[in-house]
């Protein structure tokens, strides 16, 4: 069985990441989410609601399944015994910072390596940074995030959806 490991910080998940995951299930059998927890940076949603909202998002897709992980991502993938690692690119500007953590996950550790695929077009300018922000500003996130997300942004925030 072909199996990916897609793991973020899914703070949270938008339809860019939906996007990867449901072309990455068209070369692999099976996708694992993996959501870093406890990360450096304090995220909007804990740890447990990230989980909640991605599980969700693909409740009627068995082939995707969503787990937690924290410290080093290239022994979470040792552990899990899954050599593929699967990230989106959205931009020149992904490039850098992918490249960096390409390489030195592959100083860590050579039984992994990555598969990067290309956002789609609709896609390439969503990030869950800009929807934080957006969401967070009274403005209007629909079509970018899955609906469960939209709705919960506003709540955080204490925000009425925009008309
Ligand atoms: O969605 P993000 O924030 O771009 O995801 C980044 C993530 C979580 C994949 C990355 O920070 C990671 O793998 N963290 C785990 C710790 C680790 O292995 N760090 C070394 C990477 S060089």
């Amino acid at each position: 069985m072909r199996v990916a490991i897609y793991p973020g910080s899914f703070d949270p998940i938008t339809h860019g990441h939906v996007d990867i995951i449901r072309r990455g299930l068209t070369i692999f059998d099976k996708v694992v989410v993996a959501v870093a927890v406890n990360l450096r940076k304090t995220p909007l949603f804990s740890d447990a609601e990230r989980v909640e909202l991605l599980r969700e998002t693909f409740a009627a897709e068995p082939r995707v399944e969503i787990d937690v992980f924290q410290g080093l991502l290239v022994e979470y993938a040792r552990r899990r015994g899954v050599p593929t690692v699967l990230r989106g690119l959205r931009a020149v500007s992904d490039f850098e910072y992918e490249f960096q953590m390409a390489s030195m996950n592959r100083r860590l550790s050579q039984d992994v390596d990555y598969l990067f695929m290309m956002t789609s077009e609709d896609q390439y300018y969503v990030s869950s940074t800009l929807i934080r922000e957006v969401a967070a500003n009274g403005g209007s996130v629909a079509g970018l995030v899955p609906p469960g997300v939209e709705a919960r942004l506003y709540e955080r925030f204490g925000r009425p959806p925009p008309a």
